[in-house]
């Protein structure tokens, strides 16, 4: 086994960092494929708390980390992330994509009034600009990074000029907030900046794969925030799944070997659109608070609810993931009962799959099944748990592992106890499938 993608199963925030960061461990390189600083993905070793963006987590261990071509790149913000890392003498090995799209200050400008335009169908984006720029990307005048290197600059500049006056001006009918030429002036020396780093990341990806080379790749979001699959049109801008691994990488998807997807042990939601089994009660703000469900690009609250396995189903089929990582299951500890949903109702009928549509969603009211809750461990003592095995954990979550693993039909091989990488259990046996050489 020697390339696994590690991808979010739910509205993102599963938990993708501090799981990819264990598991990195084992691999030599890891790749973003997608999405850009709309990412917060959070690392915790011994206490120290590690915020990613845009670089792959895995640099935070000193792996070789490459920025696909499917990611869009503020270099400015990947600028500040290295100089971070650099400056806590942890040095950063990075391949950046030369293919990789450039998000500029006038997509985030174009983000916040596509927003304001939409009134109160907006979509809450976390406001980096990634929706503008893939769409420039898809129109086919986006910037790329290779544009910004040696003699292609002169018509990426006719092009960037013409483009940013036709969206912020035509469009919108707003000044530009900064001159064009100083905006693109200012690129161009962060890209220069950046050119040590510049390759082609598909080809170096290849090679490494075809010489033996471990690599994991670490998607961003999540299923139900992908732009074709997932809840329509409240989604960020890009295909979040894991079949996308292989297009933002520039990787053939024969060399993708296999697949683990993240649940939380409930669902969060930032920004707006349905979330059938959103509890806005006392236990949802509970959850919210045990869980620290805060966003980690915006610090906007997570909205929280019960673990929908309709939803679940769907995103493991689409991902092929066989292989589930649950976490936070410490966060539901201490509960009663639990539930969880297993079907909709929607206008009358049972619904057993997931609406295409995000109105027949909204309008969906979940058929729930109770569980026996799980008694509150301190820290600690799950720490102890997590060495012990499965079969010493609370026989009540054991059940409700169970039950995901049924509904799904996949094998549950990570249970994540605690925000630190040092809370986790690799289910023996399970597990080795993605630790092993
Ligand atoms: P990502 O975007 O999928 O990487 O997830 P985020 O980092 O945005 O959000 C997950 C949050 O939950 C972070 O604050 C993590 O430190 C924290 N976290 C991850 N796993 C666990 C867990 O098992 N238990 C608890 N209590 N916190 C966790
Ligand atoms: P990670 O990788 C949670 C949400 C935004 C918004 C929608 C579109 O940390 O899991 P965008 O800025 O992408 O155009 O916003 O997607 N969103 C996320 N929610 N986690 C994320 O990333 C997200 N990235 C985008 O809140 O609803
Ligand atoms: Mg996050």
């Amino acid at each position: 086994m020697s390339s696994l993608a590690v991808v979010g199963l739910q509205w993102g925030d599963e938990g993708k960092g501090k799981i990819v960061d264990v598991l990195s461990e084992f691999y030599d390189i890891v790749v973003r494929f997608q999405g850009g600083s709309n990412a917060g993905h959070t690392v915790i070793s011994d206490g120290t708390i590690h915020k990613f963006r845009i670089l792959p987590t895995g640099a935070v261990r000193g792996k070789t980390v490459v920025i696909g071509n499917g990611v869009v790149v503020d270099p400015a913000i990947l600028l500040d992330e290295i100089r971070s890392l650099e400056s806590n003498n942890i040095p950063v090995d990075l391949v950046l994509s030369d293919r990789a799209h450039i998000i500029t200050p006038y997509h985030i400008q174009i983000d916040g009034l596509l927003e304001e335009t939409k009134g109160s169908s907006r979509v809450g984006t976390t406001k980096r600009g990634i929706g503008p720029t893939y769409a420039d990307k898809i129109s086919r005048v986006g910037l790329r990074i290779c544009d910004l290197l040696g003699a292609s600059r002169q018509d990426a500049w006719s092009r960037f000029e013409k483009i940013t006056r036709l969206r912020v001006e035509q469009l919108y009918g707003k000044s530009l907030a900064r001159p064009p030429t100083e905006v693109f002036g200012l690129l161009s020396e962060m890209i220069n900046q950046l050119s040590p780093y510049v390759a082609d990341a598909g080809l170096f990806l290849t090679t490494a794969l075809n010489s033996g080379k471990r690599v994991l790749f670490e998607g961003a979001q999540g299923t139900l925030l992908d732009i074709d699959h997932g809840t329509y049109p409240y989604v960020t801008s890009s295909n979040c799944v894991s079949g996308a691994a292989a297009t933002g990488a520039g990787v053939p998807p024969t060399l993708i070997e296999r697949v683990l997807g993240i649940t939380k042990a409930y669902v969060t939601r930032v920004g707006s659109g349905p979330f059938p089994t959103e509890l806005t009660d006392d236990t949802g703000r509970l959850i919210q608070e045990q869980g620290g469900e805060f966003g980690t690009v915006t610090g906007r609250p997570r909205r929280c609810g019960w673990l929908d396995l309709v939803a679940l189903k769907y995103a493991t089929r689409l991902n092929g993931a066989e292989l589930l990582a649950v976490t936070k299951v410490d966060v539901l500890s201490g509960l009663e009962s639990v539930k969880v949903a297993t079907a909709y109702e929607i206008d009358g009928t049972e619904v057993s799959s997931l609406p295409a549509s995000s109105t027949e969603l909204s309008r969906a009211t979940p058929i729930y099944e109770e569980l026996p809750g799980w008694e509150r461990l301190s820290p600690r003592e799950w720490r102890r748990l997590d060495s012990a095995g499965l079969d010493e954990m609370p026989p009540n979550l054991r059940e409700y592992l169970s039950l995901i693993e049924k509904i799904t039909g996949s094998k549950v091989a990570v249970v994540s106890t605690g925000p630190d990488r040092s809370d986790t259990l690799l289910v023996p046996g399970v597990s080795n499938a993605l630790i092993d050489a």
